[in-house]
């Protein structure tokens, strides 16, 4: 089997245009600014109202991606869509193609919570590296704002809507230098976003389940240890698979959750907080959104570079966390 190199060479991202701050929050729950920006480092959030589809946010971020990387939907082979929330249980990564006109790609949904983009990489990458595909666009892209309970002051104050895309290529150099992916069912009841139903008895003894997806419930505490704990052991392996130490990072780009998860895991790997991409203040937790919107920021600010060394990670729902090392660029 052949082994090609796979390079990250473009970036995009789009947020709904309506945002909701902190001191708006608190008009709908019991909640104050202090408290959201201690605890989380959160200022603002933005909300897809009806009109704004998750389909359409993810085909702009994705465009921005294809257009940064010189390349045209022609040319994308496969479309890979992270997400928890599309417009379609079906999947919403065929209403992408078909908005952007790719095509010739095929294009699936991946669903692995916050840690979808970093999945979804994974996955990309192999499919570059035993030739199936060349050309890959990966996109995260969520609205849980569509799923919050909006009475749980709880977690209402911590989501946040948004998509952000790259483009995966294969590439002569491999820049992708390692990974490491985990789950952990047993501790699933933590965060969910679940579907309850009854029994409708269609004929005397056949009956099929009727139910809704209720809002999300998370144990915030549990959610925190855990994500303290394993997210800096994750990229520690990866790290080892790549030949690599924390050292060698560049940029920390981890899942936007909460400040204090990005500070602890940076403190416990020694790395600087001038090392840390953070824009979780703007726009709260976006899942499979957050780390690609984070990248694609700091590389159009000019703060990644082409050659920069990224060690990125997501951890969330399932339980799955998960972390990938790779320069940017060529
Ligand atoms: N405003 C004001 N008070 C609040 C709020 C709020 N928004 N939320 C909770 N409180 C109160 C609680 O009721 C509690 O009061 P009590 O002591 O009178 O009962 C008090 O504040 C402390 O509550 P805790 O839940 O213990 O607060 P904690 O310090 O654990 O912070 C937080 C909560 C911010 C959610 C924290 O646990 C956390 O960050 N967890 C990680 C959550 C996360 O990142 N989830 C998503 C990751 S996975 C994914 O991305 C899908």
């Amino acid at each position: 089997m052949q082994n090609i190199g796979i390079a990250v060479t473009g970036s995009g991202s789009a947020v709904p245009s309506t945002f909701l701050d902190n001191h708006g929050l608190a008009e709908i729950v019991e909640t104050s600014d202090e408290w959201i920006t201690t605890r989380t480092g959160i200022r603002q959030r933005h909300l897809a109202k009806c009109s704004e589809s998750l389909s359409a946010i993810a085909a702009t971020a994705a465009a921005r991606a294809l257009e940064s990387a010189g390349l045209t939907a022609n040319d994308v082979d496969l479309i890979l869509l992270a997400t928890s929330t599309p417009d379609d249980l079906f999947g919403s990564a065929c209403q992408i193609q078909g908005i952007l006109g790719a095509n010739r790609a095929v294009a699936f949904d991946l669903t692995a919570a916050c840690s979808g983009f970093v999945f979804g990489l994974v996955t990309a990458a192999q499919y570059i590296r035993t030739g199936v595909f060349r050309n890959v666009l990966l996109i995260g892209a969520d609205m849980l704002s569509r799923w919050v309970d909006w009475e749980d002051r709880r977690s209402c104050v911590l989501f946040g809507d948004g998509a952000g895309a790259v483009v995966l290529q294969a590439n002569q150099s491999d820049r992708l230098l390692g990974f490491e992916l985990k789950s952990d069912g047993s501790q699933n009841s933590c965060l969910n976003l679940a579907y309850t139903c009854e029994d409708q008895e269609l004929i005397p003894g056949v009956s099929v389940s009727r139910g809704k997806f209720q809002p999300i419930t998370m144990n915030g505490k549990e959610v925190y240890r855990f994500a303290v704990q394993k997210v800096p052991e994750i990229i520690d392996k990866a790290l080892f698979h790549a030949n690599l130490s924390p050292d060698n990072v560049d940029w920390l780009v981890l899942h936007q959750a909460n400040q204090r998860i990005l500070d602890a895991v940076a403190q416990r790997l020694n790395i600087p907080e001038n090392k840390v991409i953070s824009n979780v203040s703007r726009y709260g937790n976006t899942s499979a959104a957050s780390i690609p919107l984070a990248l694609d920021e700091a590389v159009r600010e000019g703060k990644i570079q082409p050659g920069d060394m990224i060690a990125a990670s997501g951890f969330g729902a399932g339980l799955t966390w998960g972390a990938a090392i790779f320069q940017w660029g060529r």
